[in-house]
């Protein structure tokens, strides 16, 4: 009896990519129905629930790095998970994951809420791809490649310390755009009302967010984007998820780790912390290396992608896929078929219809 060779993939990454966008429209699709619902833990749960199912699917030695964040109890998918069927052989990723950054949006009904996955196969040389910031928050500054390409002929640089009027001065530049006419996004908080107050003394203008500031961060590193700047304080596994994607579509982000209170500051110092308080991280730095896979599907409607749409029978789901290696950016606009489309759920074990 012949014998099939074995198969060797040329890179492997290029295949299974795919079932990490079938992760991220299951988490979508399934807890679209607690949109507007005023129940966020549900439409965690539902999404965590549809990611899981797909990942039992997939034969990859999957160990998620960095997982939800812990400040909502959620039920979420957290560090040291496996996920994948961890079959003897089978490829390993470190994956970072957040089935739906924004859930207070989702709650809400509001705009802003997507699903996304960054996934990192090992690297010679690289031993932590996808970094663990131990603070909560950490402070941002986002921007696309126009203004990098810009900073590289004029020999201008952003800071994320620098004077905020300076900063906008740059983009303004960068961008060929009047310093009114700079968009800079945020999220709304109180926190962020001495950087308000300063973005708008330079006569700039700010497109704030609820909630979700991966799809904030990632936007203004899309071609034509309306957005030109990201900047604030959020979440810092948000912030290395935006990373991965950043880096795949040729942005940059400068974030620091900004500790709440004195109380988290001490603990990471007594955690080892310390030199690395101050320390100002690149895109490269929280993801590193080639070997990264991004991808994102819109829940609600973001700066980054539509959320989920339905078309009589036809559920259209609008996502972003892209690898660092090769930088290609694949916006994937999918039809899914009501009678036909089932999502495996983790929970049961079973495909069910949505
Ligand atoms: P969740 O979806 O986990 O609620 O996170 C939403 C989010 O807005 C993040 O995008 C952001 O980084 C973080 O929360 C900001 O935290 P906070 O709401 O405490 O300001």
């Amino acid at each position: 009896m012949h014998r099939l060779p074995k198969i060797s993939y040329h890179d492997i990454e290029r295949i299974i990519e795919f079932d990490f966008v079938r992760a991220t429209e299951a988490a979508a699709l399934n807890s679209l129905r607690w949109l507007g619902r005023g129940n966020k833990e549900s439409a965690d749960a539902a999404a965590c629930d549809a990611m899981r199912g797909m990942f039992d699917l997939m034969n990859i030695c999957g160990e998620v790095v960095i997982g939800e964040g812990i400040k909502d109890d959620a039920p979420g998918i957290f560090k040291g998970e496996q996920l994948g069927t961890w079959v003897p052989g089978a490829p390993q990723f470190d994956i970072a994951i957040d089935p739906i950054d924004g859930t207070t949006n989702i709650s809400k009904g509001a705009p802003n809420s997507i699903s996304c996955i960054a996934a990192a196969s090992p690297q010679e040389g690289v031993k932590v791809a996808l970094r663990d910031v131990p603070s909560f928050y950490m402070s941002k500054l986002a921007y696309g490649p126009r203004v990098i390409d810009y900073m590289k002929k004029r020999g201008d640089s952003l800071h994320i310390d620098m004077p905020i009027s300076e900063m906008l001065a740059i983009v303004a530049r960068a961008t060929d755009k009047r310093v009114q006419d700079v968009a800079v996004m945020m999220l709304d908080r109180p926190r962020h009302k001495e950087i308000v107050e300063q973005i708008r003394a330079c006569g700039a203008s700010l497109r704030m967010i609820g909630d979700g500031d991966i799809a904030a961060a990632m936007a203004p590193s899309l071609p034509e984007s309306e957005i030109d700047l990201y900047m604030g304080i959020g979440g810092s596994p948000e912030a290395v998820l935006a990373s991965a994607g950043i880096k795949c579509l040729g942005g940059e982000m400068q974030a620091k780790m900004w500790p709440r209170d004195e109380k988290e500051k001490k603990q990471l110092v007594a955690d080892g912390w310390e030199k690395e308080i101050d320390r100002v991280y690149t895109a490269d730095d929280l993801a590193q290396g080639e070997n990264i896979i991004f991808c994102a599907t819109g829940i609600s409607d973001s700066a980054l992608l539509r959320g989920v749409k339905s078309k009589g029978t036809t559920a259209i789901t609008s996502s972003i896929l892209m690898r660092a290696k090769s930088k290609t950016v694949r916006l994937i606009r999918t039809l899914h078929n009501l009678h036909n489309k089932t999502i495996r759920l983790r929970s049961d074990n079973r495909e069910h219809q949505i």
